[in-house]
């Protein structure tokens, strides 16, 4: 338990035990789970998972989407009744990219700055965006829950832009977020650019993850002219690996991450004629666990959220375990049941990451720094 020399509250503690309890429980179970029973066979993908993904593969390597989720516009005027105002800046104009930001009302009351929380989106790195109805409420309700500012920030998608095109954007946003401040109100009062968080879902949060790297070998960011990185939160990150997880073997056929799609998935987005133990995929592959290191050395802390539900829990209960034995302050806060990107999508599930997230962002104060 000495993973935080800092606690601010009481109830921080209280919540970290539990954490860690339940996240060795679940350690527990699903090893039980794998001695006393043998793996089930896998089962070949015996449909088109593209047509399953609503994609249609074009010659030239790019493709053609089907129908998307519905979008919600942002509410930027302070004089609407909204308990978060958001609205949206560019950040590239030659890649299209841009970026959702939410500013709690309550923040305009108060004379002071709060963290900034750099949300990354999910969508298998192929679509989707900020604008995307159940990412804007999931981002109004951690701006107003946590009390922070929340950039949900867009990036170019594979294949017509294979990896690392994502986790470079991610990057260049970093840069635009530290010079772009002065700019604009919003970032210019109410965000402390000392006190930022790498935050994602699902693909997003290999795309938080992978920026926390590249800040990480640049010696914790202080040349690279970005804001001041203090942790990465990995929701239900998306990582995968050519040997099969216990977790994987026990959901292949799972309705909402089914293997065969979320293979497809990383075919369409890995360099061409990578494999799935390729640095951008699986973390603790080849010299992964050196890289996790620098994580520690820096002094990022970090945040890994998932549920046994998921077939990718094993693997980023693996991650957890490895930055642990790295060094890095990790804190893991695993549920039983659930899906693939319920964190997100059920509001009762989101509302219980909001004050997980809210208790792991207020352990560090700001001014450490
Ligand atoms: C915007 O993207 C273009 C094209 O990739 C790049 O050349 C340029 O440097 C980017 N601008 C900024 C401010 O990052
Ligand atoms: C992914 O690519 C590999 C190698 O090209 C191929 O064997 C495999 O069938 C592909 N999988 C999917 C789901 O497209």
């Amino acid at each position: 338990m000495s993973l935080f020399s800092s606690p601010s509250s009481k109830s921080f503690w209280i919540t970290l035990i539990v954490f860690s309890l339940s996240y060795y429980l679940l350690l527990a179970k699903s090893t039980t789970l794998h001695t006393t029973s043998p793996p089930p066979p896998h089962k070949p993908c015996n449909k088109n998972p593209y047509e399953q993904l609503n994609l249609v593969l074009n010659e030239d390597g790019t493709v053609t989407r089907g129908p998307m989720p519905p979008e919600s516009p942002p509410a930027p005027d302070p004089s609407l009744p909204t308990k978060v105002l958001s609205k949206d800046l560019t950040i590239n104009k030659s890649k299209g990219t841009w970026a959702r930001i939410y500013l709690p009302r309550e923040t305009l009351d108060r004379n002071s700055k709060f963290p900034l929380l750099l949300f990354f989106h999910g969508g298998g790195f192929i679509y989707l965006n900020p604008a995307i109805t159940i990412f804007h409420e999931f981002c109004f309700n951690l701006a107003n829950d946590v009390v922070a500012v929340v950039a949900s920030i867009d990036y170019r998608h594979a294949p017509e832009h294979r990896l690392p095109a994502a986790y470079e954007d991610a990057m260049e946003t970093l840069h635009w977020m530290k010079t772009n401040q002065e700019e604009d109100d919003w970032l210019r009062y109410y965000a402390d650019l000392d006190n930022v968080f790498l935050m994602g879902s699902s693909a997003g949060g290999n795309i938080a993850y992978h920026a926390g790297l590249r800040v990480a070998a640049a010696g914790g960011g202080y040349d690279l002219g970005i804001p001041k990185i203090q942790g990465l939160i990995l929701v239900q990150p998306f990582f995968s690996g050519v040997q099969m997880t216990g977790s994987e073997m026990r959901l292949a056929d799972d309705p909402h991450l089914p293997l065969c799609d979320n293979y497809a998935k990383w075919n369409l987005s890995l360099p061409v004629g990578a494999d799935r133990d390729h640095e951008y995929c699986n973390p603790t592959a080849g010299d992964g666990p050196k890289k996790i290191e620098m994580i520690g050395r820096v002094g990022l802390r970090v945040l890994v959220s998932g549920c046994d539900g998921d077939p990718l829990a094993d693997r980023q209960m693996e991650l957890t375990r490895v930055m642990e034995m790295k060094g890095v302050k990790v804190v893991g806060y695993f549920t039983a049941g659930d899906y693939h990107g319920a964190q997100v999508q059920e509001p009762s599930n989101a509302k219980q990451l909001y004050k997980v997230v809210k208790s792991f962002i207020s352990t560090l104060p700001s001014s450490r720094y």
